[in-house]
Formats: structure tokens, sequence, C-alpha cells
């Protein structure tokens, strides 16, 4: 069997099998079991993604957003309105497989927009370039989701399973549990909150599923089966922010709009018309959580046409001078500082300072 067909034979397990008290642990465990098998084909997928591992043949320069839909929703009209109204670079081919329709630079950042072909149509079970799809979605700082309005919604559901069948999370953070594995002492299990949806049972399945036979887990949230597996398959989870883009609400009445408004993340537009896409720009941004610092040069001006664009969990001022240069670390006396980071302005700051949007920054050397 191949490992797309265990996948499958465990799942027709799991809809033969009735869901109860005495029936849990054994899910549990075949849910464990799926999430192994799926992470060997991950596995595949980076292995056979390229040259450089991940799919990448053009060099990721700034942060890149994938854009992911069913044939015919209007993805490409929408990627080449974007990119053309915004758009700093040509064309040009990614890989063999997708195309980078366009750099923009949008609050100063530059970001690349791509297409990713082929992932809804069972990319996952690890069929031909399907592999690189996934290795390049995988890397992506941001995901479009594209959906006709006109088309069923359950459209949605099928790119989310997709999606999270290579170990994609959408718009979640990791689940709060730590794991410490152990020589011996068999698995003790701690928990800060009441546990509504697993019990200790469940978890030693899952545990032993995986050999973890002695091990500390602190269960920090009230967290099921899949947050466990999450937790124990963390290197092969990623977590990235998505969109959904409801394309071609031409036809729509205000009363529809206003229940589009109500899909969490959703953002309704019409590519052909141009329309709300700027909206689409500004969630983009917020999505993205980027932070632009400005250079001060000494005794100049600052130059506020070109930020460093950092993300937000790696912003101090160490992270802004490694962004700029390796030595300039070394060299680091101190930093001043004006903007929202700080209290005074400007004020004189360290390498631990978290900087804010906007900042401007002289770093001053030895
Ligand atoms: C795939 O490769 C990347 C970079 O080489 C690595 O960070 C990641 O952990 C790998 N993922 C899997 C599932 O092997
Ligand atoms: C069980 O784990 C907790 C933390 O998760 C730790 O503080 C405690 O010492 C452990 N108990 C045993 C018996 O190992």
């Amino acid at each position: 069997m191949t490992t797309v067909e265990k996948i499958k034979a465990i799942e027709d397990e799991m809809a033969k099998t009735q869901k109860n008290k005495a029936t849990e642990k054994h899910l549990g465990m075949l849910k464990a079991k799926i999430a192994k098998l799926k992470s060997e084909l991950l596995k595949d997928a980076n292995s056979s993604g390229g040259g450089a591992g991940v799919g990448f043949d053009v060099k990721k320069t700034g942060e890149t957003i994938g854009f992911i839909g069913f044939p015919s929703v209007g993805k490409s009209t929408l990627l080449s309105k974007v990119t053309g109204t915004h758009s700093e670079a040509a064309a040009y081919e990614f890989t063999t497989l997708t195309t980078v329709p366009g750099v923009i630079r949008y609050k100063g950042a530059r970001i690349q927009m791509l297409d990713l072909p082929g992932i809804i149509e069972g990319a996952k079970d690890g069929k031909g370039r399907g592999k690189q799809v996934i290795a390049v979605a995988r890397s992506c700082d941001l995901i479009f989701i594209v959906l006709d309005v006109n088309k069923p919604l359950h459209h949605k559901k099928i790119i989310e399973n997709e999606l999270e069948g290579f170990g994609i999370r959408l718009n979640q953070s990791p689940p709060d549990i730590l794991i410490k594995r152990k020589e011996r002492g068999g698995i003790n299990i701690t928990n800060t909150v009441p546990l509504t949806k697993i019990d200790h049972d469940q978890i030693k399945a899952v545990l032993q599923e995986y050999r973890m036979n002695s091990c500390d887990i602190q269960l920090r949230c009230d967290a099921n089966v899949d947050d466990l597996i999450d937790a124990i398959e963390i290197k092969n989870r990623k977590y990235i922010p998505a969109v959904y883009v409801l394309n071609k609400i031409d036809s729509f009445s205000i009363e529809e709009l206003d229940l589009l408004y109500r899909i969490p993340d959703a953002v309704p537009i019409s590519s052909g018309n141009e329309w709300n896409l700027d909206e689409l720009l500004e969630v983009m941004w917020d999505k993205l959580k980027l932070v632009r610092v400005y250079t001060k040069p000494k005794g100049k001006l600052p130059d506020f046409t070109d930020p460093v664009v950092m993300r937000s969990d790696r912003c101090t001022v160490e992270d802004f001078c490694n962004k700029i240069h390796k030595s300039l670390v070394e060299d680091f006396r101190n930093a001043l500082v004006y903007g929202r980071s700080v209290k005074h302005q400007p004020q004189y700051v360290g390498l631990s300072h978290v900087l804010q949007d906007e900042d401007v920054i002289t770093i001053l050397k030895k």
C-alpha cells in the first residue's frame, strides 16, 4: 500500500467507527496514525521540491503572498489588477510551475504575489508537481484564498482541508502545550485549565502511538486531540495567516454583502470591476504585521522612501542591525530612536529594544 492508500484506509475505518466514550481512545490513536502518515508525505514533498529544497528557484525577497483558488474564480484577473496598479517588477518565472505576476511595493514594503496552481486538485497526494507547490505554499507569509461567491461555499472547506493536510494551519496559533521528552519515568500529565475535550487515556494513547512513553506534558489550554497532535508534530506545522477573498460580488445586494462580512477574515471584492481592492490591501497589510523602520544617517534627514521592513515578532534593534549588515552588531554602541516605541523623543536605546512601526533610528558606532 502507498502512504496515500494507508491514509484512506484509516479514514474509512474512522468513518465506520461509532464515536462514543468507549471508542474515543481508539479514534485518537487513528488520528495520530494519519498525522504521522501525512508528515511522511510532507517529507517527500520537501525532498523533491526543487533545487533549494523549498521549491524556490527565485530568491525570496520580501514578503510572499500565495493565491489559492479553484479554476475560474477570477484569481488571475485579481492578481493582474492588484499587481498591475502597484507593480514594481515585471512578471517572471517563479519555478517551472508557477509565475510571480509581480512584486508590489505597498507602504514601502516589497511584497511578492504568486499563483499556486493545482494545489486543490489533490496535490497532497504527492502527485507530480503538486509537491513543489506544497513546499512553496508552506513558505508563504500570507495566503489569499480566492472564492467565487456565486459558487457553493463548501469550496472554502475543501481548500481549508487540503491546506490542513499539508500541515498548514490558517489563522491559528500553536496550541499552548509543553512537551518535554525524558529517558524514563512514564507519562506525566499536568494541566493548568480544566480539560473538557480530551482525557488522560486519550492523551496517553496518542503519545504511545508516537512512542513517547516517557515525557512531561503540560496542557495550558482546553485542547482536543488535534491540538495535541499538532503540538507533537510542531516541526511539521506552519501557522500562516489567511484572507478569504470573496470575488464576483457584482450581482450582490447590500443585504447579501452584509452577510458576507460576517465570515471571519473575509473581504468581498469584484476583481473585474476593481471594487474594494483597497480594503483587500489594507487587510493584507494588517495580517502581515510588518514593522517599517526608517534609517536616519547622523546629521541628515531620515530616508522615508526606503524603510527596513521587519516582522513584528522579530523587530528588536539587534534584528534591525542584522538586516543592514552582519558586522553592525559588533560595532554597535547604542541607537537613537524617534517614534512610538520610545517615551522621550529621541531616546537612546540598546540592542534589545523593541521597535515599532514607523520608528526612525540612527545607529551609533563605538
Ligand atoms: C522542509 O524543509 C525545510 C527547509 O529545508 C525545513 O525547515 C522543514 O522542517 C522541512 N519540513 C519537513 C516536513 O520535512
Ligand atoms: C510532571 O510535570 C511537571 C511539569 O510539567 C513537573 O513540574 C513535575 O515535576 C513532573 N512530575 C514528575 C513526577 O515527574
